[in-house]
């Protein structure tokens, strides 16, 4: 394929728009100075993990920051030296340089909206979880996107570390013989800087919940169907932006999941766990992914998103190994890096869509299961075993 430049490429690509994304991976890969545009919306907490990841790329130009706290979106571009353009809102963003994808840090609330907007513009998306409230919102943003030719992308990026690979290699071996149960938990005391981790559409699920879901159902296939008892145990919070707030969404979560053939899991998460290490995980110790099965058992140390080993038990007289202890480099906050770079590499990055979708399908579940006392079956699935 014939080397372009990147405004010939930009050229070509409005007049052949139809045409874009069926063919962005193979056009990407013939673009002079290979490099993502990205713009970032919502630059808060966790702004700080994303901007290092996606500024440590050569393959990615941040380009524009957007907040609707204004100060803030001129503060990170300071920070972190960025040297990107700034936005109070969304439309002046889309109205502003041009990008070809958008990272979605804002509150989850809008992160539906956001990311809508966005594919409508043209843009690529990696949403921070969720991408959308609801599944059926979630799946018109990918029926929206593939209309485009657009791709869209939704965190976290636990299938990314070494540990879920050896994990799910672990299984599809056949190493614990004939796998029956698993067990997932993460929790803290809550952050304490925004309100709308615990208003309506907010809660442990969809910012705690949602990694060990990813990794369950990663490692054990799509769930069918779900169980579910959530509760409040804090009714009250003083956050930072708005000082004394009513909880309304949960923030105790049991969720259960039936897998294919009988298999079963559970996830736990919740705002009100006393851990030592608070928002940091380094040093973890708990085994917070447990997997059994007839032949063996695995438990992986630390939380899924920052992985500290894992220990293998098949042996009735051998004591436990503890394996897998390398990262490879591996970070949570690597998703949008990754994502972005497998555009510009022409590769097919493992963190898909549809198994995104589907978690996100698991936890609107959860919450009707909650309301109803019933089990409630799902309809979404995604391509499995992912290793
Ligand atoms: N903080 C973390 O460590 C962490 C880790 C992993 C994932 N996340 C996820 O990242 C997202 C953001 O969390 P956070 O902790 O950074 O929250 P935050 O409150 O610190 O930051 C969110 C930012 O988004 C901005 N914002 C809100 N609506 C906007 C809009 N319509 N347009 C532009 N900007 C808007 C807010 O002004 C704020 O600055 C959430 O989905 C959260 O679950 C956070």
């Amino acid at each position: 394929m014939k080397n372009i430049s990147r405004n010939e490429f930009i050229k070509a690509s409005a007049l052949t728009a139809a045409s874009l994304l069926v063919s962005s991976i193979e056009t990407w890969a013939a673009v002079d100075d290979k490099k993502l545009k990205v713009a970032l919306i919502g630059c808060g907490s966790v702004s700080n993990r994303y901007l290092p990841q996606l500024l440590s790329s050569k393959m990615i130009e941040v380009v524009s920051l957007c907040d609707t706290k204004y100060e803030r979106a001129l503060a990170q571009n300071k920070q972190y030296n960025v040297n990107a353009q700034t936005y109070k809102n969304i439309d002046d963003l889309l109205a502003g340089v041009p990008f070809d994808m958008m990272v979605t840090t804002t509150d989850m609330q809008v992160h539906g909206m956001l990311n809508k907007k966005a594919l409508l513009a043209g843009k690529h998306v990696w949403s921070e979880k969720p991408m959308a409230n609801t599944y059926a919102e979630g799946k018109a943003l990918l029926d929206l996107a593939r209309s485009k030719k657009l791709r869209l992308w939704g965190a976290p990026a636990v299938v990314n570390s070494p540990q879920f690979a050896f994990m799910s290699k672990a299984i599809q071996e056949g190493q614990l013989g004939t796998v029956a149960a698993a067990h997932g938990q993460y929790g803290h005391t809550g952050p304490g800087w925004s309100a709308f981790f615990y208003e309506q559409d907010g809660g442990s699920m969809p910012d705690l919940g949602v990694y060990n879901m990813a990794t369950l159902t990663g490692l054990l296939g799509p769930a069918k169907s779900v169980m579910a008892m959530l509760s409040i145990i804090t009714p009250e919070r003083t956050v930072d932006d708005k000082g004394k707030i009513k909880v309304v969404a949960e923030d105790n979560a049991q969720v259960l999941l039936e897998h294919a053939n009988g298999v079963l899991s559970h996830v736990m998460c919740g705002f009100n766990y006393f851990d030592p290490h608070g928002h940091e995980a380094t040093n973890q110790s708990l085994h917070s992914i447990q997997v059994y099965g007839t032949k063996g058992n695995m438990r992986l140390i630390g939380y899924d998103w920052e992985t500290n080993g894992v220990v293998m038990d098949t042996s009735e007289t051998e004591p436990p190994k503890l394996l897998c202890t390398d990262k490879g480099g591996y970070e949570w906050q690597e998703g949008a890096r990754v994502v972005g770079e497998s555009i510009v590499k022409a590769v097919e990055p493992r963190i898909n869509v549809e198994h995104a979708l589907h978690v996100l399908e698991i936890i609107e579940a959860a919450r009707k299961s909650q309301q109803t006392g019933r089990r409630i079956q799902l309809q979404s699935t995604f391509a499995w075993p992912m290793v």
